[in-house]
């Protein structure tokens, strides 16, 4: 072998141990930088980067591990800083939000929660990536002024019950209850509550199977009605 094969091997090598150490101490970051949750939960993992905002709001399981870019938000007022309008004066709205996350439960990245009322996710319930809770809309009741600027509004409290899994692309709309165990597919938007222990996929998602426990098979929920 050349001097300049094993020279480019070892730079090689280097690198790959560069970017091992890298990682594992963005980890101790990420670690030591938790903040302070309302109660003390054990072994948290949230990846780097994150948002996460009014901490003291939120309640966390043991075990919990976020992928990165999560954004956990218990919002106290509207609107902040950027969404407020350098020349109006909008009302100040106030919330007295909170989250609820529960043991074991697991997202691959980009898990967006934002809470002006109550969004509770109960214990080994598994997101994949990129899935946005919201217990509120933007208001859309004038059409002279830009959204961002009106109040928000149909903010109803959110919960997906234990054992769910949450498709790639989900959008679960306030005012929704997920049933325990259900599968919600990718690129779903839940608009309304779904039973316990189904399969609902689509765009607003719609229940498609349903657990037969004579069966122990998933059935079409067709048949079933
Ligand atoms: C829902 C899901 C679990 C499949 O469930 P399934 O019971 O095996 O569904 P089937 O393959 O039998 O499909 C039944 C019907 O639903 C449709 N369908 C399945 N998933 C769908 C989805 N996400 N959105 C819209 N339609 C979907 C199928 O095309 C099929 O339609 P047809 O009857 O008109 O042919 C799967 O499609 C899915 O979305 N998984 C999530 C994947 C993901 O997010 N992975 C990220 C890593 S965790």
């Amino acid at each position: 072998m050349s001097l300049k094969c094993l020279t480019e091997q070892f730079i090689q090598k280097l690198a790959i141990r560069w970017c091992a150490y890298c990682q594992k101490f963005e980890e101790i970051v990420a670690q030591k930088t938790l903040p302070r949750f309302a109660n003390q939960p054990r072994n948290v993992s949230i990846e780097l980067p994150r948002r996460i905002v009014n901490p003291e709001r939120i309640v966390m399981g043991d075990d919990v591990n976020l992928g990165p870019n999560a954004l956990l938000i218990a919002v106290t007022g509207y609107p902040g800083p950027t969404m407020q309008h350098s020349d109006r004066r909008e009302r100040k709205q106030t919330f007295d939000s909170s989250i609820s996350i529960g043991s074991r439960v697991t997202s691959t990245g980009q898990l967006q929660v934002a809470a002006m009322s109550r969004i509770t996710i109960e214990d080994d319930v598994m997101f994949a990536t990129n899935v946005n809770i919201t217990d509120g809309f933007h208001g859309f009741t004038h059409i002279k002024e830009a959204y961002k600027y009106q109040e928000l509004f149909r903010i109803q409290p959110i919960t997906i019950r234990q054992g769910c899994w949450i498709g790639q692309n989900v959008v679960i709309c306030p005012g929704v209850t997920i049933g325990s165990m259900t599968i919600v597919g990718a690129n779903s938007v839940v608009t309304k509550s779904l039973p316990d222990r189904c399969i609902a996929v689509g765009s607003p998602a719609r229940v498609l199977k349903i657990w037969d426990d004579q069966q122990e098979a998933w059935v079409s929920a067709e048949r079933q009605t």
